[in-house]
């Protein structure tokens, strides 16, 4: 099992997916500014990997603070989680996370005086939290299966795998996982994903590690690949989900969302319920982060554009509802009218994969 991020004794435990694949490299993350710094600068990226991390890094600060009292604590925490949720701005399931963290707070405090309750309790929300999103990405792998068909070929986009989630199965990948263990022949078409390369490096690697056939393609081969009959189905993962079904996820989903449906080709999106934003409308309201200019003129440090040259580089686009046959959820499949479907799977808590003390 691949472990994107681990609570240890030591610290926090990461994989340097800046590296990957040419070097297999782990991080110990002692403090939760640290953990902060890694979600920034991408050592750890994936909507639910982001709040996974971010989750062990507020129950880590927390667990540190010298504050006396409870009110101390307190000020530690928010100021933590505040800090936290300006390191990315698209992914919600980074937000999601750290709300869970407060209700947590919030309960034990009216419950209990002790510092060390509250410290303890917050480390074993994180800890479900990591469970849960192992336990969802199973169960997105199981729904998702049933689409998948003994002989497909499924297209992805970016890296919605192990590595974008807690570890083990993915999202996008899961499904595929779900297929493969279902007993079906699966391949995969990995777009390389420019600027920092997801599919190329790491969707690559973590389905060539677990033999599942991968073809990678530069971004702009999709249209032909599609056109040449080579591709069966899409599956993409996502990084805000709104209420009416539109989807934020990386940079180019849209193009790829565009070219199957001109290719008559399903589009499912895997996520798990914390990636649903029904606080939002439409996806207009996502907030779309812009990145460093580099990350587009340099490669591996290397200068490839001419000097001061005009960049622009938003990380995610947004795929309209109407292109999107499903979304596969730890909770079910849901289908347009998704601001009925979507809500219907939020609220109805009865099928969910996940755990609440
Ligand atoms: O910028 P990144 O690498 O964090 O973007 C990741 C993606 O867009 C993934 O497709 C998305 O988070 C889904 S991960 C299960």
């Amino acid at each position: 099992m691949i472990k994107t991020v681990e609570w240890t004794n030591e610290g926090i435990r990461m994989i340097d997916q800046r590296v990957l694949p040419t070097e297999e490299k782990y991080l110990m993350l002692r403090s939760w500014e640290e953990v902060a710094e890694a979600i920034k600068k991408m050592v750890v990226r994936g909507a639910p990997a982001i709040g996974v991390s971010a989750a062990m890094g507020i129950a880590l600060g927390a667990s540190q603070s010298v504050g006396m009292s409870v009110a101390d604590l307190e000020d530690d925490f928010t100021y933590m989680c505040r800090v936290m949720g300006e390191t990315r701005p698209t992914a919600v399931n980074l937000f999601w996370a750290i709300e869970r963290m407060r209700e947590r707070f919030n309960r034990e405090k009216s419950k209990t005086n002790s510092v060390e309750e509250i410290k303890a309790s917050l480390v074993d929300e994180a800890q479900k939290i990591f469970q849960e999103d192992i336990a969802a990405n199973r169960a997105i792998g199981r729904f998702g299966a049933d689409l998948i068909a003994d002989g497909d070929t499924v297209l992805t986009h970016c890296n919605a795998g192990a590595l974008a989630t807690a570890g083990d199965y993915g999202t996008a990948l899961g499904v595929i996982r779900g297929a493969r263990d279902a007993g079906k022949r699966v391949a995969v078409i990995a777009d390389e994903t420019r600027p920092f390369l997801q599919g190329l490096r790491l969707t690559a690697w973590e389905l060539a590690k677990d033999d599942i056939p991968v073809t990678v393609i530069t971004d702009n081969m999709a249209g032909s690949v599609m056109q040449n009959g080579k591709v069966n189905v899409v599956v993409v993962g996502a990084d805000r989900i709104a209420g009416n079904g539109d989807t934020a996820n990386k940079i180019g989903t849209y193009m790829v969302a565009v070219l199957a449906r001109k290719h008559e080709i399903p589009f499912y999106v895997a996520a798990p319920i914390s990636t649903l934003d029904l606080t939002l409308k439409s996806g207009r309201e996502i907030p779309i982060e812009q990145r460093d200019s580099k990350e587009v003129t340099h490669i591996r440090g290397q200068q490839m554009a001419p000097d001061g040259i005009k960049v622009s580089n938003p990380a995610f686009d947004v795929t309209p509802n109407d292109l999107i046959t499903a979304i596969i959820t730890d909770r079910g499949v849901a289908r347009a009218p998704y601001i009925e479907s979507l809500r219907k799977l939020m609220t109805d808590s009865s099928t969910a994969a996940t755990s609440r003390d």
